[in-house]
């Protein structure tokens, strides 16, 4: 599971200022509702999206969130910017404002990008441990050779890190177009790769994180994550 939970009291007590003596105490006069049924005990585990409620009126109405969007050119991976339209003025879900981005593309990038308020959710899936694969379509400025694909394979030295980055697959659909496959998701991270051998991204579409796909979301829509996406990908 993915979320972080805490001890009933706790949660009561640090949404409510009641101490957790008192808390203790409402839990017993069974004025403490979790999810519709009264409280079990102080040491019931709630996370951030449970619902509790003391005498009718909720402590929290945070509910989770998980958004795809199909993000075009020209927009930036942000919440704020003071000069462009952020991927946040594409989604009308009522919760926007509470969203945060899960690996970012570039202004000029387009594919699927991941948004949530989830942070325990969105922490876990960007760990390089979970190794989750995206995949990308590339257009570069000067023909391929069979050298990328090894050189990719063994890893790329990134200076500014000081580290080689993880094996990747890239299959060259044609002279000037490749599909590559990558575990982490480094600052620029494709286009330094392409920038190893001097060539220049023209356009960068990511097709795919781990299992979900954008199937056919259009460029600037954006739709809710279902349950069985979820389960597949770190929400289990
Ligand atoms: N790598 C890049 O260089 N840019 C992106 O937008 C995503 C991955």
């Amino acid at each position: 599971m993915a979320f972080k939970t805490t001890r009933l009291d706790r949660f009561i007590a640090r949404s409510s200022g009641f101490s957790i003596a008192d808390t203790r105490l409402l839990i017993a006069q069974q004025r403490i509702i979790v999810d519709g049924l009264p409280a079990e005990s102080a040491q019931q585990r709630v996370t951030a999206f449970t619902q509790v409620m003391l005498n009718g009126k909720a402590l929290n109405d945070t509910k989770a969130v998980y958004l795809m969007l199909n993000k075009p050119q020209g927009v930036v991976s942000a919440t704020k910017d003071p000069k462009h339209a952020t991927v946040l003025d594409l989604i009308q879900h009522p919760a926007k404002e509470s969203l945060h981005i899960v690996g970012r593309l570039d202004f000029n990038s387009t594919g699927l990008l991941l948004l949530t308020n989830d942070g325990a959710w969105s922490r876990k899936i960007s760990l390089p441990e979970t190794k989750l694969r995206k995949t990308y379509e590339v257009t570069v400025s000067t023909p391929m050779n069979e050298a990328y694909i090894s050189a990719f394979q063994s890893g790329i030295y990134f200076g500014y890190e000081d580290l080689m980055t993880q094996p990747a697959e890239l299959e060259i659909v044609s002279p000037f177009t490749a599909r590559l496959s990558l575990v982490e998701g480094r600052y620029h991270q494709v286009k330094r790769m392409f920038g190893h051998f001097q060539n220049k991204v023209l356009a960068l579409h990511r097709v795919s994180v781990g299992s979900l796909t954008l199937g056919g979301l259009e460029l600037g829509d954006s739709r809710l994550l279902t349950r069985r996406e979820l389960e597949r990908v770190g929400l289990d």
